[in-house]
């Protein structure tokens, strides 16, 4: 089964092609980081603007990147949501149209659902149910027991900032450029990061949630306080803030798997590519769980692309679960 995944969610544009759910004919990303960065942040309009101008050239470069023509592909796969809604609605609308010019079925799939399944994509290993699915994003934070294909339970979320969001405004805040999290994560590779004790948020609270919010608000008071922070220094930050979110992360997804008795555990979204993260986690799974399997996320599926929504598209067809009626779902979360 051929599908063409297409994802407009926020500022990068991008369609795939995708055989039976997992091999990856073709990826196409055109970013629109270079454009945004002058503005610190991904402003909707300009995005949208950006989406128009690059949505056929991109599925164009997909298609021909995997070889086939248009009339090969099976059915089309479309992010309805969450995201920016002018950005949701160029992906719709083309996809709309190019279903309805070649006579093809079209699935909505939820971005979040796409970061889960972006796990199913080039990799060799089953995943074994239930599992666990931490899904880091630049506008989410949630921790999904995936019971079966399609079934998800989301048992912890964040209560205000997501983990890829205090990235970039913690960046903000040291002036250090964007998106942050990348950023961060580099100049955390010469810092300390014991060097500033942050708090570890919400870590003994009872339930899966997370708050970063006030993490933020602490290296706010610092920069206030020290407004001259020398090179070394802001190493050491990042380091320690890197750090503190990250054992956040970790202490929290090794809670839910121990409670919720995972076979499989693993990541989703622009936050699984750091280092420190991916590191933390697969050690501590196996120091205290040895008998749960990480499955580690592929680099390049870790931020948007179309192929994870074809992925999870894939399910869906299988299923004979298409979508009659597209709704733009701009604000919905993982509770399909
Ligand atoms: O999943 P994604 O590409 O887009 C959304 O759906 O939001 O995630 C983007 C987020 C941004 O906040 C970015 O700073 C963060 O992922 N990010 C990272 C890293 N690479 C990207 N955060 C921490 N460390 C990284 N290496
Ligand atoms: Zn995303």
């Amino acid at each position: 089964m051929l599908i063409l995944g297409i994802d407009t969610s926020c500022d990068d544009t991008s369609a795939a092609v995708i055989k039976d759910g997992s091999f990856v004919l073709s990826n196409v990303v055109s970013s629109q980081t270079e454009i945004h960065r002058e503005f610190g942040g991904v402003v909707p309009e300009v995005a949208a603007r950006h989406h128009i101008e690059l949505i056929i050239p991109v599925i164009k470069q997909a298609l021909a990147k995997a070889n086939i023509t248009k009339e090969q592909i099976d059915l089309i796969a479309i992010t309805n949501g969450p995201g920016l809604i002018t950005s949701l609605m160029v992906g719709i609308d083309t996809a709309k149209s190019l279903a309805y010019s070649l006579n093809k079925k079209i699935i909505a799939i939820n971005h979040l659902e796409g970061h889960i399944y972006a796990n199913w994509l080039e990799n060799k290993n089953k995943i074994i149910f239930p599992a666990l699915c931490l899904i880091v994003s630049g506008g989410h934070t949630e921790l999904v027991i995936i019971k079966d294909h399609l079934n998800y339970q989301v048992i912890g979320q964040t209560r205000d900032d997501a983990a890829g969001e205090a990235f970039d405004k913690v960046a903000k805040l040291l002036n250090i450029g964007y998106p942050g999290g990348p950023i961060i994560s580099k100049l955390a590779d010469n810092g300390d990061n014991q060097a500033y004790n942050f708090p570890r948020p919400m870590i003994n609270s009872k339930d899966f949630d997370f708050s970063f919010s006030g993490l933020k608000t602490e290296i706010l008071k610092l920069t206030k306080k020290h407004p001259n922070l020398d090179k070394q220094q802001i190493n050491n930050i990042c380091a320690s803030f890197q750090k503190a979110v990250v054992d956040t992360l970790v202490f929290k997804t090794i809670k839910a798997a121990k409670e919720y008795h995972v076979k499989t555990i693993m990541l989703g979204g622009g936050v699984s590519a750091n280092k420190c993260l991916r590191k933390d986690i697969k050690q501590k799974i196996q120091q205290e769980i040895p008998n749960s399997h990480f499955s580690l996320l592929k680099f390049q599926f870790t931020s948007d692309n179309g192929a994870m929504i074809a992925a999870a598209a894939y399910q869906h067809a299988i299923r004979k679960k298409f979508t009659d009626f597209i709704k733009i779902a701009p604000e919905t979360n993982l509770i399909l």
